[in-house]
């Protein structure tokens, strides 16, 4: 039992830490520094760094490294190139989040190849958190968003082979094999960055599923489960089958155990085996990728299977391409 002085010593601690500027973390900042999920998050990561390098904030940052990876890339997963649902529909989906705790989202989303800036509109413009649908369209078209069919060619091609069959069976990292019902579909874009004044911001950007049912929406756009940042602790970003990140909250998962002292890499660790314990056969079929960093820029990712890659950007190498640990280490091909 502590006593009583000791008792008055810890709390007036407490009570002093409690009352600290939220800035105080940004003295401990070890400089400016972003990362994203995939390869892709490569050039996503220098999109960012050209505001971030500048001494730019971490939310302009990440708004600009997932625009990037929405239209500077023609990629199956994210943005204007996205595999269309089951109907023909490309619906999109996506979050950003400052650590402050500000946050906006837009889910399901139609003919707007922006949705993370439609996401930082929804944060700045409005009272509320999440847009979805046509709802979230029409706010995007009275913020000057312009329309657009975004089916590509391509995906219109994949999508008409794939309703041969229509067999639905996501596979594990076969990225951007445009084979019909096989396809992989959940190399979303999660960014994270912290800025020179040591604040934190994470963009999150998706078009889910390939073939996913008319009207379901993954993590990437649910605070929380596809993203969630704290300046006094850090952020956390996923990519993979997001059911299995809603169910397990899990990129507050991620923060909260950073909060309690763990590494990012071991908090990254620590979800992906909350995710195995809950659904062990799943979880043999199905990928799910963490992605962390914490408010003093150390880096950590984990994934379910061997396959993930993460993308690390700061002063001193704009191009490094990490592998994640994962649970399961075995080639599934
Ligand atoms: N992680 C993206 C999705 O499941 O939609």
């Amino acid at each position: 039992m502590p006593s009583r002085r000791t008792f008055l010593q810890s709390s007036l601690l407490a009570a002093g830490a409690a009352a600290l500027p939220r800035g105080f973390a940004q003295i401990r900042a070890s400089g400016a520094k972003v990362v994203s999920t995939w390869d892709f998050g490569v050039p996503a990561n220098q999109a960012a760094w050209a505001v971030l390098g500048k001494g730019g904030s971490a939310i302009d940052a990440v708004e600009a490294g997932a625009r990037w990876a929405e239209t500077g890339q023609c990629n199956s997963t994210v943005g204007r190139c996205g595999y269309p649902d089951r109907d023909g529909h490309v619906t999109l989906d996506a979050s950003i989040m400052k650590g402050d705790g500000s946050c906006g989202a837009v889910a399901a989303i139609e003919g707007i190849d922006h949705p993370i800036s439609v996401a930082r509109k929804v944060m700045e413009k409005t009272p509320h958190v999440l847009l979805v649908a046509e709802g979230a369209q029409q706010f995007a078209v009275s913020e000057g968003f312009k329309v657009q069919d975004l089916r590509t060619p391509e995906a219109e091609k994949a999508w008409k082979a794939w309703l041969k069959t229509s067999k639905y069976q996501p596979e594990i990292n076969v990225e951007r094999r445009s084979l019909p019902g096989n396809s992989e579909n959940h190399d979303t874009i999660g960014m994270l960055a912290l800025d020179k004044e040591g604040r934190m911001a994470g963009a999150c950007t998706t078009s889910g599923m390939a073939w996913k049912m008319r009207g379901r929406v993954g993590d990437s756009p649910i605070i929380g489960a596809g993203l969630y940042v704290d300046d006094e602790v850090g952020g956390a970003t996923a990519s993979g089958v997001g059911e299995e990140m809603i169910r397990n909250a899990a990129s507050f998962l991620v923060v909260e155990l950073m909060r309690q002292g763990r590494s990012p890499a071991d908090a990254c660790r620590e979800a992906i085996e909350r995710v195995v314990h809950k659904r062990p056969a799943a979880s043999k079929e199905l990928q799910v990728c963490f992605l962390a960093m914490n408010k003093d820029g150390q880096v950590g990712a984990f994934a379910l299977h061997k396959g993930f890659v993460y993308a690390v950007c700061d002063a001193s190498k704009q191009d490094a391409l990490l592998p994640s640990q994962s649970i399961y280490t075995t080639d599934r091909t």
